[in-house]
């Protein structure tokens, strides 16, 4: 039914599904030039540790077929045998012998079931174990680039396919070739004459099979990509949910789903065409061949030149090829899927990770480019300790290449144990600066130090043990209070670590909600107010007593008197701690000893906050109020 409506839609679907609409990734989407085994091939080293379970099981399910292909045979020696004979017991014989092989069809293939069942389930949890764990080393930079939607359906929709290619596809495709050909000889050697009328059908149905997979890959890309699109509307729309609603935008949010799910839809039909076109071939022209084999067959038998058994015992061969033939279609096109899905997949995996490799060739590569410029420092210089920008400039890995860099020969010292307040006017680059120390983003040129050490030269691991951060946006995840603070500590610290970080951040509302120190916070847990997250930030922060503490903005959502008492509590810790605060307002620029001034991508001033206010003009500015950036709003 579905095959018949999908053929009646045909003229107004095909446009749009021509073109996929909606975000796209930057990477990917080329269906084109492309192999699918050789795309499958890719499995392999996941299947390789169950190979000999996948083995045993395909040779299971052909003996099981084979036992399938006996039936006809007994069927023909009962025909032939006790029904000519008009012999009660040898029928029943015949029964028992035909009850006997089903029920070893019936049992072999629930065993391929069972042997192939777990270890396929232990495939998918590995491929999406490493797809996890490889997104979580993958540079800030790629999932600036990619759509969350786009990953997530690689992590399920993708990852189900290839499990669901492994467990039939795969087998099958192997099974049903050894059936029809065994199938075939058994046939031929019943009578060869019927044998050909047979046959005739199958130059027509493998020309069908390669032509309908060149298009069927095509058509398969472009529905998991539009499946990725789809996911990402949906994980926007829940995510911005009081955006939708607080703007009224529902309508709109509403039209351009339906606009993304009736492109799917269209992607869908058309690989619905496509596949009842092919199972209108590769159905109707083997019905006609064993139509044509019965009539052949039966002048056959009425000439005495067959016997009535041979007949039967053929055409339930040639029935119980039907089956193996027919699933020929969807046994491909779950294959082509299973391919794309094998692309998409390694698409991801096959980005580059923050890895260890590149880092410790850094150093060396990294220097010839900064030795060019005139910024080069003598060795000794670079011994100092505390924080160090040498000649920093960055550019966002994917902004234009005519713009300029969003910062600009930085150079900026933080002494040991000082504390440094980082100001600018909004979008002056403050949040990037910050984001280059613990290298959430790699400097473009230049170098940054911590105690003398470049941090391009450290493992990742250590440079982050080193450098604790809270950003502008707190963030806390669906575990209680105290992992979300504890996070920021090594695997040992405890209570009283959690309690100092609290009492530290003004966080101590959290020993007031329902469970304590324990209650759920985040996603599926208590919602809390933005300042109580962005102390629960701050505390996560500050836990671990990092050496260097990066803070973008981390009291802006807090009143004057928690600030207040944020500041104090913080500047005992910040006497022990070498820190760079990003500051808009005066008095948490005032925790800090000295202020730098961030302007068009330079340090244009450094000193402290009275000393700036006097003979700084664009600083006195930003710190006498927000018309500025109010200015900049309008
Ligand atoms: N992921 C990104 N890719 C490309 N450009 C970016 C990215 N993030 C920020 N930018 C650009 O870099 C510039 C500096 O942004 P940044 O977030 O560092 O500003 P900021 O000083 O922290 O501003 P604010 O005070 O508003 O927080 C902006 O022009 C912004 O458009
Ligand atoms: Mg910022």
């Amino acid at each position: 039914m579905a095959t018949t409506r999908a053929t009646a839609e045909e003229p107004d679907q095909t446009q749009d599904a021509e073109q996929p609409q909606g975000p796209e990734p930057r990477t990917g989407r080329q269906a084109e030039g492309r192999s699918a085994v050789r795309s499958l091939l890719r499995l392999w080293p996941y299947v390789r540790p169950v190979r000999a379970r996948l083995s045993v099981a395909a040779a299971v399910a052909i003996v099981a077929s084979c036992v399938g292909l006996v039936i006809p045979l007994v069927l023909k020696w009962m025909v032939d045998g006790p029904v000519a004979d008009r012999d009660p017991a040898g029928v029943w014989l015949g029964a028992l012998y035909l009850l006997l092989l089903g029920l070893a069809e019936a049992l072999l293939f629930g065993l391929r079931r069972w042997l192939v069942a777990r270890p396929l389930a232990g495939v998918e949890a590995s491929m999406r174990a490493d797809l996890y764990r490889h997104l979580q080393r993958l540079p800030v930079a790629f999932h600036d680039r990619w759509a969350s939607g786009q990953l997530l359906s690689r992590a399920t929709t993708d990852l189900s396919l290839l499990r669901m290619f492994l467990a039939f596809p795969l087998t099958f495709l192997l099974v049903n070739a050894v059936t029809i050909l065994v199938g075939v000889i058994i046939m031929l050697m019943q009578d060869w004459t019927l044998g050909l009328v047979i046959l005739g059908p199958a130059v027509p149905v493998i020309v069908t099979c390669v032509a309908f997979e060149r298009r069927y890959a095509a058509v398969a890309r472009l529905a998991q990509d539009q499946v990725g699109d789809l996911t990402t509307v949906v994980e926007e729309s829940v995510l911005g949910i009081r955006i939708i609603k607080g703007f009224g935008r529902h309508r709109s949010q509403a039209r351009a789903f339906r606009e993304l799910s009736r492109t799917l839809r269209g992607t869908e039909l058309r690989k619905a065409r496509l596949l009842s076109a092919i199972w209108g071939v590769i159905i109707t022209l083997p019905e006609l061949a064993i139509g044509a084999a019965l009539v052949v067959g039966v002048v056959q038998v009425a000439d005495g030149a067959l016997s009535a058994g041979t007949l039967v015992a053929f055409l339930s061969t040639a029935l119980a090829l039907r089956w193996p033939v027919d699933s020929i279609g969807f046994l491909l096109a779950m294959s082509q899927e299973a391919a794309t899905a094998t692309e998409r997949y390694f698409e991801v995996l096959d980005a580059e990770p923050e890895g260890a490799e590149p880092e410790s060739a850094k150093p060396e590569s990294a220097k010839p480019e900064s030795a060019g410029g005139d910024d080069r420092r003598p060795a000794a210089e670079a011994v100092r300790g505390g924080l160090e920008f040498h000649g920093v400039r960055f550019r966002y890995p994917d902004a234009p290449a005519d713009t300029p860099p969003v910062l600009d020969r930085i150079d900026l010292h933080i002494r040991p144990g000082e504390s440094m307040a980082l100001v600018g006017a909004t979008g002056s680059g403050k949040t990037t600066l910050t984001a280059l120390v613990p290298r959430l983003h790699e400097v473009t040129d230049g170098r940054i130090t911590l105690d003398g050490e470049d941090i391009a030269g450290m493992p990742r691991e250590e440079l982050r043990a080193r450098v604790s951060v809270a950003f502008e946006e707190p963030t806390l995840f669906s575990a209680t209070v105290g992992e979300n603070v504890l996070m920021g500590a090594g695997p040992d610290a405890g209570q009283p670590e959690l309690d100092r970080a609290l009492a530290i951040a003004q966080a101590d509302f959290a020993h007031s909600l329902p469970d304590g120190t324990a209650t759920q916070v985040g996603e599926q847990g208590l919602s809390l107010s933005g300042g109580q997250r962005q102390r629960l930030a701050l505390a996560r922060a500050v836990v671990g007593r990092p050496r260097f503490l990066v803070l973008d903005d981390p009291l802006s959502a807090l009143d004057v008197h928690t600030e207040a008492a944020v500041e104090a509590a913080l500047r005992r810790v910040l006497a022990e701690t070498t820190a760079l605060i990003v500051a808009h307002r005066p008095s948490t620029v005032l925790l800090a000893d000295r202020v730098a001034l961030l302007s068009g991508g330079r340090v244009a001033a450094v000193g402290t906050h009275h000393e700036l206010l006097r003979t700084n003009a664009e600083y006195a500015h930003l710190m006498s109020g927000t018309e500025e950036t109010e200015g900049d709003a309008r």
